[in-house]
C-alpha cells in the first residue's frame, strides 16, 4: 500500500524534464517556493462512528517546516495520509499551492513522502531506487544519472549507488528514501516518523541533516513524530494534536515557554505540577496557592479568584536548588532521588507529604551540584517562571 505512492509517480511535474528548475533548489539555495503552501480546511476522518481526525484546519506556508506532534492514536498519520492522498477524508478540503487536491489521487499530487520503515524496493539497487520517480516520469538517461548522483551527494551517500538496500544500515536506507522522495523536485515533503527506527545518535545527526536539506531546497516539510525533542529541534512550528484535534500550534519556544494547557505543558518536556486552591487574592492578579500538602506559594495569573482549584506548573530547569538568592518563592524539602545523566543531574525533592518536584541542574565545571540522598535543601523559583492553570485546563 505504502509503495503505491512511489510506484505511481506518473505525472510529469518534474522541473528538470520541463525546464522548471535545474535541480531541486541546489542552485538557488534557500529560495522559497510558492507552490508549496498546504491548506487544510475542516478536515475530518471518521471510521464508522470513531472520529480519527476531527475538524482540523491548518495553514502551512510555502517553505515552512511544520511538525505534528501528539500521543499515539492522536491522528497525526491520518492527517498526513490525507495530505498525501492515501486516505480519503470524510469531509473537508486539502489545498496544495492554489490547487484543491481533495479528490486528486496520490500519484497526481506530486508530493515527496518518506515513511517510518524505509520502504525501499528490495530488488532494486540504490541508484535505481532513487531513480524510480524519474523513470516513472520518463526522464532521459543522462539526466537521471546526473540527478541520482546529485541526490546521493545531498544525503551524503555518494558511494553506495551500486549496492542493494539490504547492504545498507537503517540510517543509510532512510537517507536513500529521502533522496528518492526529493529527486523529482516536489514542492512538499511529507515525513511520517522517518527517524524513529534509528538509534539516538543517528537520529540526532539526521535531524540536523534534514534541516539542512530543507534550508537548501526551500521546500515545505510536514513532519510527524511523537518524539517531542525531535519536534522542537527540527521545526519552525509545531502543531500539537490530541484525540484528532489540534490543541495548540506555535514555534517550539512558544509551546515550551507558554503552553495554553496542562496537556501541552506535560507533553512537551518535563513539568512539575503543584495542585491546590487559591487564597488571599491581591488587586493585581496575585494570590497564594495552598497546596494539597499544605505548602504556601505566591502566584500570579490572569484569572485568580478565591477558592479556585489550580495547578502551578514549573519546569525542572527553572527551579533553583540551594542557590536561591534570585528566587521570589522559596520552600524547604529533602532530596529523595538523584539521577546523574552526565550533562545534567536530576533531583526529586519532597516538599510535603503530597508535593514532590523534579529539579535539574546543569553539570557545569566548578559547580558543586552533588547533593546527598536525604539531605535538606531549599528550592526556589521566580514567579514569572511558574505557570498557573485552572485544574480543568
Ligand atoms: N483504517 C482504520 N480503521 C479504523 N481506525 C483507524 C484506521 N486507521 C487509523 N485508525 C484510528 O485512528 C486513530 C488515529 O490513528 P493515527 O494512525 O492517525 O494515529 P497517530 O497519531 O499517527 O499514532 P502513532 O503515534 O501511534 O503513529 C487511532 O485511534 C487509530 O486506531
Ligand atoms: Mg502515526
Amino acid at each position: 500500500m505504502k509503495n503505491d505512492l512511489h510506484e505511481s509517480h506518473a505525472v510529469p511535474r518534474l522541473g528538470l524534464a520541463h525546464g522548471r528548475r535545474p535541480l531541486a533548489g541546489l542552485s538557488g539555495a534557500g529560495e522559497k517556493r510558492n507552490d508549496g503552501a498546504v491548506r487544510l480546511r475542516n478536515l475530518t476522518k471518521r471510521y464508522d462512528r470513531f472520529c480519527a481526525v476531527d475538524d482540523v484546519s491548518i495553514d502551512i506556508a510555502a517553505g515552512e517546516f511544520v511538525t505534528m506532534l501528539g500521543p499515539s492514536g492522536s491522528g497525526k498519520t491520518t492527517v498526513l495520509n490525507m495530505i498525501s492522498g492515501l486516505t480519503e477524508p470524510t469531509s473537508g478540503s486539502i489545498w496544495i499551492g492554489d490547487r484543491d487536491v481533495t479528490r486528486v489521487g496520490p500519484q497526481h499530487r506530486g508530493l515527496g513522502v518518506v515513511f517510518q520503515n524505509y520502504a525501499l524496493f528490495p530488488h532494486l539497487s540504490i541508484a535505481e531506487n532513487v531513480a524510480f520517480p524519474l523513470r516513472m516520469r520518463r526522464v532521459g538517461e543522462a539526466d537521471i544519472k546526473r540527478k541520482v548522483a546529485e541526490m546521493l551527494t545531498l544525503v551524503r551517500l555518494p558511494d553506495v549507488w551500486k549496492r542493494m538496500p539490504s547492504q545498507l544500515s537503517g540510517g543509510q536506507q532512510q537517507r536513500v528514501a529521502l533522496a528518492r522522495a526529493l529527486i523529482f523536485d516536489p514542492p512538499v515533503l511529507l515525513l511520517d516518523e522517518p527517524l524513529s527506527a534509528l538509534d539516538k545518535k543517528l537520529r540526532e545527526s539526521m535531524q540536523f541533516e534534514i534541516r539542512e536539506i530543507h534550508r537548501k531546497l526551500g521546500l515545505t516539510v510536514v513532519n510527524v513524530t511523537h518524539d517531542q525533542c525531535e519536534a522542537l529541534a527540527m521545526s519552525d512550528r509545531v502543531i500539537i494534536m490530541r484525540d484528532g484535534k489540534v490543541v495548540q500550534s506555535g514555534t517550539p519556544q512558544t509551546l515550551y515557554e507558554a503552553p495554553t494547557s496542562t496537556f501541552v505543558a506535560d507533553f512537551l518536556g518535563t513539568s512539575n505540577f503543584l495542585c491546590g486552591t487559591l487564597h488571599e487574592i491581591g488587586s493585581n492578579g496575585t494570590g497564594v496557592l495552598i497546596t494539597e500538602g499544605g505548602l504556601r506559594c505566591r502566584v500570579s495569573g490572569s484569572d485568580v479568584h478565591p477558592g479556585k482549584r489550580v495547578r502551578l506548573m514549573l519546569r525542572p530547569e527553572r527551579i533553583m536548588l540551594d542557590d536561591v538568592q534570585d528566587a521570589d518563592q522559596r520552600l524547604s524539602g529533602y532530596v529523595a532521588e538523584v539521577a546523574y545523566t552526565g550533562e545534567l543531574v536530576r533531583y526529586r525533592v519532597v516538599l510535603s507529604d503530597a508535593d514532590l518536584i523534579e529539579v535539574t541542574l546543569q553539570n557545569r565545571k566548578g559547580h558543586s551540584i552533588q547533593k546527598e540522598l536525604g539531605s535538606a535543601v531549599t528550592v526556589g523559583w521566580r514567579i514569572e517562571d511558574a505557570h498557573l492553570f485552572s485544574e480543568v485546563d
